[in-house]
């Protein structure tokens, strides 16, 4: 039986560090209030006019697709997670073929709004598609430029002072052989909590969700029938045009989902916590992360926090936080990796590797 394995794995962080001295200059906030709730030193921000998700993450494809040992144009299938896309549309699937400059129009791309767990979720469709023999060289990117769409005001801070920049990317292969490779995948949602973390406009929603919730909110759509409902100026001069999030209950239910998402499946292929050499958790908060870590009973050496450097980095984090380890020679052949990420949705994912 077929299995898909990482072939080649590749980073990118833009070199500009914002320290949170620097955001506590636009915004009332401080570094010991960050270090102490969420773990974050310094993140990473992008150069504007210059990087953008999809050029961040083509310099980790790069990377990777080099380490797979492959040529670009082997590429045959892009799937693109981010939440923080260049354009509405067309994705950031195409734009990195093209700045890839990959020329065969036989490779097929895709790109998901799945946001943090993007990337395990795009591990789980590139698995598919490897074990149906459909595919062989599946390119998954996971990157974000968040700091074109955050808020530096003090209204934003809680959301603001967590995100940071970059991309991850792996080169994913069919592999015949039984040690390595993708266990399984364990993907889950629940749209209840949809606006709980959300960045609703611009979008054409027109009011409609959150009206049907029983909050009004003024968009400035007026009584038009046609016309301008995307954007209104009133969005604009109502600074509603921001990432929201209800941090606590998010936190709350994260704590809930990243436990039960890994038990499910080391459960499903007859291993146990105290089998897992690296757990490579989404970095959504480094207080987060040390709770699950507790209760799957592991050592500092077997989880890779990397959020005190570079932040949350949404669908780029876990393949980053993986690179990292693996460049470290924190994961070596035969080991059990386990991925794991919660977030906005919410969606919520697993997977395990036999590296
Ligand atoms: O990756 C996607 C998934 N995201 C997550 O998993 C994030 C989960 N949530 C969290 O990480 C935390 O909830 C936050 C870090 C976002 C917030 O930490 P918290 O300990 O839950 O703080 P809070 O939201 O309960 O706010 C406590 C206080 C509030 O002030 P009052 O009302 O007590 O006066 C906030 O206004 O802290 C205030 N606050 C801040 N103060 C200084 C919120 N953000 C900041 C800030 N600096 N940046």
């Amino acid at each position: 039986m077929l299995r898909s394995h990482i072939a080649g794995i590749g980073s990118y962080v833009p070199e500009r560090v914002v320290t949170n001295d620097e955001l506590a200059q636009l915004m009332d906030t401080s570094d010991e209030w960050i270090q102490e709730r969420t773990g974050i030193k310094t993140r990473h921000y992008g150069k504007k006019h210059k990087e953008t998700s999809t050029t961040m993450g083509a310099r980790a494809a790069e990377i990777a697709i080099s380490r797979a040992g492959i040529s670009k144009d082997d590429i045959d299938f892009i799937i693109f997670a981010t939440l923080s896309p260049d354009y509405y549309f067309p994705g950031c699937g195409v734009l990195l073929q093209r700045e890839l400059g990959i020329t065969n129009t036989e490779c097929g791309a895709l790109d998901i709004r799945n946001q943090c767990s993007g990337f395990v979720y795009g591990l789980s469709i590139a698995d598919q598609f490897i074990k149906t023999g459909m595919y062989k060289n599946i390119l998954l990117v996971g990157a974000e430029m968040h700091s074109m769409g955050l808020d530096y005001s003090t209204e934003g801070r809680n959301v603001t002072v967590i995100f940071g920049d970059g991309a991850g990317a792996v080169v994913i292969q069919p592999t015949e052989d039984e040690n390595k490779g993708v266990l399984c995948t364990k993907l889950h949602s629940n749209g209840t909590y949809a606006e709980k973390l959300a960045f609703i406009n611009p979008g054409a929603h027109g009011g409609y969700h959150l009206d049907k919730m029983g909050e009004s909110v003024d968009f400035g759509y007026g009584n038009d029938e046609f016309g301008g409902i995307f954007v209104t100026q009133h969005m604009v001069t109502h600074r509603q045009l921001f990432p929201y999030m209800d941090g606590q209950f998010v936190f709350k239910m994260a704590v809930v989902k990243f436990p039960e998402v890994i038990k499910e499946a080391l459960d499903s292929v007859g291993l146990s916590q105290s089998d897992i050499n690296m757990f490579i958790p989404h970095q959504a908060n480094l207080r987060i992360s040390a709770f699950v870590q507790h209760k799957l009973g592991l050592g500092d050496h077997q989880v890779w926090n990397n959020i005190q450097r570079i932040g949350n980095t949404t669908a780029a984090s876990v393949p980053i936080a993986l690179c990292e380890a693996v460049e470290a020679g924190a994961v070596k052949p035969g080991d059990l990796v386990c991925l794991a990420a919660f977030g906005s949705g919410f969606t919520w994912a697993s997977a395990l590797i036999r590296w």
